[in-house]
């Protein structure tokens, strides 16, 4: 479970957060969505302690990581995958390079169990004949997908995703998106996904806040959403995706 307390946020004298609160359950989709440039992303790099809030607290699995060290946010990340906005894939790697690059390096696990790894992933991904190929020349679905395997290798607790459908072509997300769903229901798995596009939230989301100049504008069940009554959420109900 992931918690913010009164959390604020300000890049230099601009207020980015405004004393927000937000609980992650497992074993449950929690999106948040918002307009580009709300500060989404920010709120994912508060939550894995790779930027400190000016304010507030923040709780992983009851654990306060607020003022944490570097090390001992390490055992922490380990809980949690990251499906960064863009993938972060390594272009001169393999896919299968790719997938099993952290565990190599960061866990020191024998060849014979990062290759089972790997193997089981490219299978959940679907990126089956892949295996050799460079990012490059897979479709941005794919890689994605990619991305998403590299995330799930480290059998994290709850996997973080940016913006998982920017950029794909609604074919593409539809695959995604069921992907992200399957994590929940065969692996238990909670998820957070921040995200600009409504049909994300009503197509995998248990749950969502969504954010608006700096603010929780919303927090419940994705059903509740449709009788919401704030303008910005009434907006983006008629307009499907949010513009600034
Ligand atoms: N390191 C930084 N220093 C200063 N300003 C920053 C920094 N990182 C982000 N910002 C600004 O803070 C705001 C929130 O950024 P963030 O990346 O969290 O937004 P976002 O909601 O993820 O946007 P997008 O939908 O475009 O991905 C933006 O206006 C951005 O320009
Ligand atoms: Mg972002």
């Amino acid at each position: 479970m992931i918690e913010l307390r009164k959390v604020s946020l300000k890049y230099g004298d601009r207020e980015i957060l405004k004393n927000i609160s937000l609980t992650i359950k497992d074993n449950a989709i929690k999106a948040i969505l918002g307009p580009s440039g709300v500060g989404k992303s920010t709120i994912l790099k508060l939550m894995l302690g790779l930027i400190k809030p000016n304010s507030g607290r923040i709780f992983v699995d009851g654990t306060e990581i607020t003022g944490m060290t570097e090390t001992s946010l390490y055992a922490i990340r380990r809980k949690m995958g990251m499906v960064f906005q863009g993938n972060a894939l390594f272009d001169s790697m393999t896919i299968s390079e790719n997938l099993g690059f952290f565990l190599r390096e960061n866990m020191k696990l024998p060849e014979s169990e990062i290759s089972r790894r790997v193997a089981e992933q490219i299978q959940f991904a679907g990126l089956e004949g892949y295996e050799e190929q460079l990012p490059e020349s897979l479709s941005g679905g794919m890689r994605r997908r990619v991305a998403i395997g590299r995330a799930m290798i480290f059998k994290p607790h709850m996997i973080l995703f940016d913006e998982p459908t920017a950029g794909l072509d609604p074919v593409s997300s539809k695959k995604i998106l069921s992907l992200i769903s399957s994590l929940r229901n065969n692996n238990n798995l909670g998820a957070v996904i921040v995200t600009h596009i409504i049909d994300d939230v009503f197509n995998v989301a248990d749950s969502v806040a969504v954010l608006y100049k700096g603010e929780i504008i919303f927090d419940d069940v994705t059903e509740k959403l449709h009788r919401a009554t704030h303008p910005f959420i009434r907006s983006i109900l008629s307009d499907k995706i949010l513009e600034l």
